[in-house]
């Protein structure tokens, strides 16, 4: 105690917060790197202190591509022992870029590499490090000293965000428990770095109603390098409850997952059209046209009405060639097989406008991340077509960041890199199965993903794509922040420059490129992505798949926007997380609950936004194929009007968003935002936005005229519905 209080006299910054933890804000630190400053008895006394709450450039150090060294001296009291371990948990916080630390001359951790290290420099400068001490190490009531090895690649450096806390360890730092889906059933593990004993307990329940369904309790053991693992079952619309209570430490961890149920009916043995009842393409330009027939397999396709210059492979149900006249051309569609044959009407519009429908396909980035390659993109592809999603329009394959070459050819052409062998074989072998080629690139000279940009190579590169058979291009503006100023110039001018330039010479091409512009809403692009004749343009920033983002892209920033999207030029809120996605070569599931991608598919279909899926399409389970395919919802996506939906009611959480429909229907959709489940009264809340003289209403989802009456739409969860009226 006489230390403590000659410690913060000193005033090295430490305190003991309800005997809990201890907090220490401060530490001696030395520029350098020494092998002795790791060890306990070194005497420090004539080092700077230095703040742990601000980085060292903050405090007149520059440290880049270098060492320095903190020393923390801190009194640990032994209220911190806790019965069934006397382990300690150093968390340090963030360190500005990597980490080895001793504690008490014995090394306790690292994060992050060095130059040094064989892997070579990795920096890791936002994880919080938190490493457990054994107890042997521990003085308890003395002094303490805790040497942190810090190396630092860009500025800034060092500790930045807080204060080091010590604490008792939690059941969490050495017991694990995790749910996760393995072959359609999900399992329960338990993993431990401790002997551990405990209870588990599953409580199965029903989702909307919250009533408990099953209840199971029993003893385990969990030996360390041992998991525990345990079926969980659930059915329709439940949910799963598991804890664990450990009995040493009296804590218990918690875990929980709702069966992801199925309302989509399975698509009928005949043959049925899905796909979008109009197609642009500008006169000249390749019809690259796949028909979008669900059904028994093998098929075989006819058209009647074919313009000259178009022809059809009857067993793929690919049209292609070109249209030299303007004009529309009617065409009945039409597909036969063992259980018989079905014709779609169907309007082929030769014209100036492309897209006339929100784009439908799949986008690498949510899923692989910089790890895309084209055997992923071909693995992709052949799944869209294997599992039958080009059955319900899906054609557009897009690479995203990550396959530019490090440099130009000599004569400046953009490249690919090794992960992309040939990419024209890619754009030849999706166009013969009636698909097409998405890239991806930046005005700037680098992409987000520190890529090769366009800049100044925009004509070269629009024709390097051509070449290739691009069929889309996602221009991302990124690195141009670095040639674009805003203090010098914010004119709405000025952030359409560089997107009116390439889409210049997008369109001296003698093929149809899609233009989508990223640049994130700036200078509310909406209001001018017209006008640089462009096919869509993001509203927002980045997704991602947890209901903050989906609810802060989807909902709050979509408000509004209706009056800017229509045929030939969408807004688009980013592309979809469901499925199995990552941003990197690991995936999960997407961890949204299944209520959340119900709204997430309903909205997107209300909002005409880009369809573009963000999964391993090779790995699409059941329950993402009926979220992504069925074709009454895809129906309101790619209705020919184009109305894009606008909010009519925001009350006590609860939104409903509605769009007309050519056919005189109109969709809507009540969202729960709720953390409970709402119960509604069906004529109530339609006739609240003015829906009044109903005739039919239809669930999407569920594919069924519904009766008004009582229904309950769970948490996050939505009611989806085309409504006809007097
Ligand atoms: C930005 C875009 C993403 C993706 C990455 C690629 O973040 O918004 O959609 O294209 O760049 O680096």
């Amino acid at each position: 105690m006489k230390k403590f209080l000659l410690m913060v006299a000193l005033g090295l910054g430490w305190s003991v917060l309800a005997s809990a933890q201890v907090s220490v804000n401060e530490g001696r630190f030395q520029k350098g790197d020494n092998p002795a400053w790791s060890q306990a008895a070194f005497n420090d006394s004539d080092w700077p202190v230095l703040s742990l709450e601000k980085d060292w450039n903050k405090q007149g150090y520059k440290i880049s591509n270098g060492f320095g060294w903190y020393r923390i001296h801190v009194v640990i009291p032994s209220s911190l022992k806790r019965g069934s371990t006397d382990k300690v948990l150093l968390d340090l916080g963030p360190i500005d870029d990597c980490d080895e630390t001793w504690f008490n001359g014995t090394r306790i951790g690292k994060t992050g590499t060095t130059p040094e290290d064989p892997e070579g420099y990795a920096s890791d400068w936002d994880s919080p490090r938190r490493y457990v001490v054994e107890p042997k190490l521990v003085k308890w009531d003395k002094e303490n000293v805790i040497a942190v090895r810090v190396y630092n690649g860009g500025d800034p450096g060092g500790f930045f965000e807080r204060p080091a806390f010590i604490t008792k360890p939690s059941l969490e730092d050495f017991v694990s428990l995790k749910l996760e889906r393995k072959d359609g059933q999900y399992q329960a593990v338990l993993h431990s770095k401790v002997p551990s004993r405990g209870l588990v307990k599953v409580v199965t329940k029903e989702v909307l109603s919250d009533q408990v369904v099953r209840e199971n309790q029993w003893k385990t053991t969990v030996s360390p390098r041992t998991d525990v693992a345990f079926c969980v079952n659930m059915q329709g619309q439940q949910r799963v409850e598991v804890t664990f209570t450990d009995d040493k430490f009296g804590e218990t961890l918690a875990a929980s997952v709702a069966a992801p149920y199925i309302l989509t009916p399975p698509a009928p043995a005949t043959p049925r059209y899905n796909g979008p009842l109009v197609f642009g393409v500008r006169p000249g330009s390749p019809v690259i046209f796949r028909l979008a027939f669900s059904g028994e397999k093998p098929m075989k396709y006819a058209v009647e009405g074919l313009p000259k210059g178009v022809t059809l492979d009857p067993d793929k149900g690919v049209l292609s060639g070109s249209v030299a006249e303007k004009g529309d051309y009617p065409l009945v569609l039409i597909a036969r097989n063992a259980k018989g044959e079905t014709r779609a009407e169907f309007t082929l519009k030769v014209g100036d406008k492309i897209a006339l429908t929100p784009p439908m396909g799949w986008n690498s980035w949510n899923c692989w991340g910089l790890s895309v390659s084209q055997e992923k993109v071909m693995s992709s592809a052949a799944a869209l077509i294997n599992r039958g999603l080009a059955d319900y329009g899906y054609s557009y394959m897009n690479i995203d960041d990550a396959w530019e070459a490090e440099e130009r050819a000599p004569d400046g052409r953009i490249v690919t890199n090794e992960k992309f062998p040939d990419i024209k074989a890619l754009g030849d072998w999706l166009h013969s199965n009636g698909l097409k080629m998405g890239i991806y690139s930046s005005p700037g000279d680098r992409t987000c993903g520190g890529y090769l940009g366009t800049l100044d190579h925009e004509w070269q590169d629009a024709e390097t794509w051509n070449e290739w058979g691009v069929d889309y291009l996602k221009y991302d503006w990124c690195g141009y922040s670095r040639v674009f100023n805003p203090d010098r110039d914010h004119s709405v001018a000025a952030y359409a420059r560089p997107y009116m330039k390439m889409q210049q010479y997008l369109r001296q091409q003698p093929r149809d490129i899609f233009y989508s512009l990223c640049q994130y809403g700036m200078a509310d692009v909406w209001t001018w992505g017209h006008a640089v004749d462009a096919n869509s343009w993001r509203t927002t920033g980045d997704i991602t798949d947890t209901w903050a983002s989906l609810y802060d892209i989807g909902f709050k920033r979509q408000v509004g926007l209706h009056p800017y999207a229509g045929p030939g030029h969408w807004n688009d809120p980013d592309m979809l997380v469901v499925g199995k996605v990552g941003w990197s070569d690991n995936l999960r599931d997407s961890r949204l609950t299944p209520d959340e991608q119900y709204t997430h598919i309903s909205l997107w279909s209300l909002l005409a936004a880009n369809m573009l899926i963000g999964c391993d399409i090779a790995q699409i389970d059941d329950f993402t194929f009926n979220l992504l395919c069925n074709n009454e919802v895809n129906a309101v996506n790619q209705d020919i009007l184009g109305h894009q939906a606008h909010m009519d009611l925001d009350e006590d959480g609860v939104q409903t968003w509605s769009r007309d429909l050519y056919d005189g229907g109109i969709a809507v959709g009540i969202f729960n935002l709720n953390e409970a489940t709402l119960p509604v009264d069906l004529a109530g809340a339609l006739a609240k936005i003015g829906l009044e003289d109903v005739v039919k209403v239809r669930d999407l989802w569920r594919q069924k005229d519904i009766p008004m009456g009582l229904y309950h739409i769970a948490p996050h969860g939505v009611l989806y519905l085309k409504v006809t009226v007097k």
